[in-house]
């Protein structure tokens, strides 16, 4: 069995008459990259600041690497790194100063930390801007500048919370590498999203989290299947009714095929020479794929964006 980078069990939190979280469960294997996906209000920060220990929790334990995020606080704190939702940045000091001040939070020296800013600037792309007050950066830098804030202290695990809302497709794609090799790498990941693509692309797993708990967790892949809504549609001409005489799941309507499929594209072929023997003509071919938004559509009947 795989060492646990966090266990949460039955966690719950109120802020006054709302309940954000209502008997929480996860855990999280190291190495893995996982994402919670769900929609605004779902209770993903809340159980990433309780993680953090910038909220404190109504009930349960949540543990990282073993260590509890109440009882042993400053322990399960060093081994993660937190890329908060909102950025937040100290503007008195230029951001590699800025960053070597973050290394002081755990212990690191001012040289020692600024050798490490300097790494971590050039990794980023920001070498050129390190004399500069965070201020003076573009959006997409200041969402750079938040991730290398939480890696300074190189802990094992990063949390990031919505990394890429409101960032341009050129930085979502530097980012998602990004993230992609610092897993390689060995660290944990665990992001938030209610991105489908994000889950879809980065995650080896994903928890469906929706009104404060979680409703449904696997590899996207599994969880795709289970939706079991992917499908080809083939518009046709002269449609004969008795041309198709194995046990093949389809219905006719408004002169299209409708076919359930698994995988579309290879039904797709079949299909194609069925209809080519018997000589009837495609109109169009309509493949749909479902998604992490099918499967979400299908447990709670509401869009993640709702
Ligand atoms: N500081 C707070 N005070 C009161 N209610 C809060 C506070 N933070 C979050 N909430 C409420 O808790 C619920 C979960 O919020 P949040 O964890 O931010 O969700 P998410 O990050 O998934 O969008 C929401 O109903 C939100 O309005
Ligand atoms: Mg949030």
């Amino acid at each position: 069995m795989s060492n646990l980078a966090v266990q949460i069990k039955d966690l719950n939190k109120n802020y006054g008459s709302t309940q954000a979280l209502n008997g929480l469960d996860l855990e999280i294997p190291e190495g893995s990259f996982f994402g919670l996906l769900g929609p605004n209000g779902a209770g993903k920060t809340t159980t990433i600041n309780i993680l953090t220990g910038l909220v404190n929790k109504s009930g349960g334990y949540a543990k990282i690497f073993g260590h509890d995020t109440v009882s042993d606080y400053r322990n399960a704190r060093k081994l993660i790194g937190l890329a908060p939702q909102e950025l937040s940045f100290d503007f008195f000091f230029n951001i590699r100063d800025m960053l070597a001040l973050q290394g002081g939070y755990y212990g690191m020296s001012f040289k020692t930390g600024r050798e490490r800013a300097d790494e971590l600037l050039n990794q980023f792309g920001l070498s050129e801007k390190s004399e500069n007050n965070a201020r003076q950066l573009s959006g997409g830098m200041k969402r750079r500048l938040q991730i290398a804030k939480s890696l300074m202290h190189d802990p094992p695990m990063i949390i990031l919370d919505e990394p890429t809302a409101g960032v341009d497709i050129e930085l979502r794609h530097m980012l998602w590498k990004f993230l992609k090799d610092q897993n390689k790498n060995g660290k944990t990941i665990l992001l938030t999203t209610h991105y489908i693509e994000e889950a879809e692309n980065l995650c080896d797993t994903v928890a469906i989290i929706d009104h404060g708990k979680i409703i449904e967790q696997g590899s996207p892949r599994t969880l795709i299947k289970k939706s079991g809504s992917s499908k080809l549609e083939i518009k046709v001409k002269n449609w004969k009714d008795n041309i198709i005489n194995d046990n093949r799941d389809f219905s006719f309507i408004n002169e299209t095929l409708h076919i359930p499929a698994e995988k579309p594209e290879k039904e797709m072929i079949w299909w194609i020479e069925k209809l080519k023997e018997n000589n009837i003509s495609i109109e169009d071919i309509h493949i749909s794929k479902s998604s992490l938004e099918d499967v979400f559509l299908k447990l709670t009947g509401r869009s993640l964006n709702d």
